[in-house]
């Protein structure tokens, strides 16, 4: 697999026809392009939820004197998540004279359970911290259609998106889109897009330090905000569906697992990786590896976010050749959740060249057989318990010159 300490390194150095061809992409994404301005209904029940929510915060500051939350926090976080300003004159939250809530709903439980503005000035802390709320009640008031949230991270534009675009064409409502960037990159993409506006707030990745697991925890928590999304996918740039939407939202929603990529190496790539200072509360026997790219279900997502424990120990202990995205998460389900994960990733790669770093696949590559070979793959694996040749939804790593070939046989070979 993948047994090179040098793996990353590498991979910061893309080859330079790719390159040039994400540049190009780069300049035309950010150059032209509308800025975004939220409707103005939108914005208005935004403010309104503002009153709604001091007023809730009021009440718990006052009816517990013990409380060290402040009504200021509540106040930044809700205003944030909504992305209204605290400072702003004009919000009827601190101006209760504002007459905007007299024609609408202002408790509209929707922009509660679904926030539709991803921008926010949360730290990861607050983010966090709001992403692991969990409803006491069972069941919900409103009709939950399961969604599956697509979490992109990316450097900085998307060189595959017309395939994706395609790929989600018609099944608005099942899925939701998130993209985590380096930052300060503006992920700017045509109004009509199903990914506009839908760029996280995004912090410095650097790649092989946990700043990247970092990442990986920033975007499921911006996804776990909307309480529809059930499923969460980790994807990037080079990624690629090999399967139609319909087919993978039935098998992820169907699956009593999640796909989390987990086994004991124990090889000097693997425990090798592990630091005796863990002990006790991770031991080497519970260590494990895995690809990045992970697919987790919603409770599970939000176990993670919430650890800090466990993780602080990678933070403090995981560094090259150790890599916290390659162990945190495969260890730590396997530590707690072991049962609830099917332990294979959804995401085909090719190490069959050998060398640090996978085949990047070009345009030349693309044929009706290459693609079907990862739909129906030759060693089986299990899915809810049964041998299934269908293992893997997505493939990597596809450069931007596999987009042409690639639409052309969609339709053919993929399905969308
Ligand atoms: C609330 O705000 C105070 C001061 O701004 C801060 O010290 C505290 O950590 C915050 N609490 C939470 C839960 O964010
Ligand atoms: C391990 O867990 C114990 C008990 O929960 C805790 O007291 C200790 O600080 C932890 N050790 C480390 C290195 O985090
Ligand atoms: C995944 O591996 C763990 C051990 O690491 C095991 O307990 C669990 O049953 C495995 N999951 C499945 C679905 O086989
Ligand atoms: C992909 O195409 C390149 C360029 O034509 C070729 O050198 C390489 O062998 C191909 N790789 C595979 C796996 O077919
Ligand atoms: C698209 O497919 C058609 C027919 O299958 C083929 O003639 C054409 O060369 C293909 N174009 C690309 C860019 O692959």
């Amino acid at each position: 697999m993948n047994n090179n300490s040098h793996k990353r390194k590498k991979m910061l150095r893309n080859n330079k026809a790719e390159k040039e061809e994400l540049e190009k992409l780069t300049a035309q994404q950010n150059n032209g392009y509308l800025k975004k301005y939220a409707p103005t209904n939108l914005l208005r029940l935004a403010v309104c939820l503002m009153v709604f929510i001091a007023g809730v915060a009021t009440g718990l500051v006052s009816s517990s004197q013990r409380s060290t939350i402040s009504l200021e926090n509540y106040t930044k976080i809700y205003t944030a998540v909504r992305g209204g300003d605290p400072t702003n004159d004009n919000n009827c939250a601190f101006n209760k004279q504002n007459s905007n809530c007299e024609n609408i709903n202002c408790l509209r439980l929707d922009n509660v359970v679904h926030p539709k503005k991803l921008s926010h000035d949360l730290s990861d802390q607050e983010l966090v911290w709001r992403a692991s709320l969990v409803p006491k009640v069972v069941g919900y008031p409103f009709k939950r259609v399961p969604k599956v949230a697509f979490m992109f991270l990316t450097r900085g534009p998307l060189p595959l998106l017309p395939l994706w675009e395609k790929y989600f064409a018609g099944h608005d409502g099942f899925f939701s889109i998130y993209v985590h960037t380096q930052a300060g990159f503006v992920f700017d993409v045509p109004p009509d897009s199903v990914f506009f506006g839908r760029q996280v707030p995004s912090k410095e990745v650097s790649w092989g330090d946990v700043s990247l697991a970092d990442a990986e925890k920033r975007l499921l928590a911006n996804a776990l905000l909307d309480f529809s999304n059930e499923r969460f996918v980790l994807l990037s740039e080079s990624c690629i569906p090999v399967y139609d939407f319909q087919t993978v939202y039935k098998y992820l929603t169907k699956s009593a697992h999640s796909f989390v990529e987990s086994y004991d190496d124990t090889s000097r790539f693997g425990r090798g990786r592990y630091d005796r200072h863990m002990r006790p509360n991770i031991t080497v026997e519970q260590w494990r590896k895995g690809a990045q790219w992970f697919e987790i279900r919603r409770d599970l997502g939000i176990e993670i976010i919430s650890d800090y424990k466990y993780y602080d120990l990678f933070r403090k202990y995981c560094h090259p050749p150790c890599f916290p995205d390659e162990h945190y998460i495969a260890t730590y389900l396997n530590i707690f959740h072991a049962p609830l994960n099917s332990n294979r990733t959804l995401t085909w790669v090719d190490w069959s060249l050998g060398g640090p770093h996978p085949t990047t696949f070009v345009r030349e590559n693309i044929t009706e057989g290459f693609i079907q070979n990862i739909r129906n793959y030759k060693k089986k694996c299990l899915y809810n318990f049964k041998s299934t040749t269908v293992c893997y939804l997505f493939a990597r790593k596809f450069a931007p010159s596999t987009l042409e070939p690639l639409l052309n046989l969609s339709s053919k070979v993929m399905g969308f």
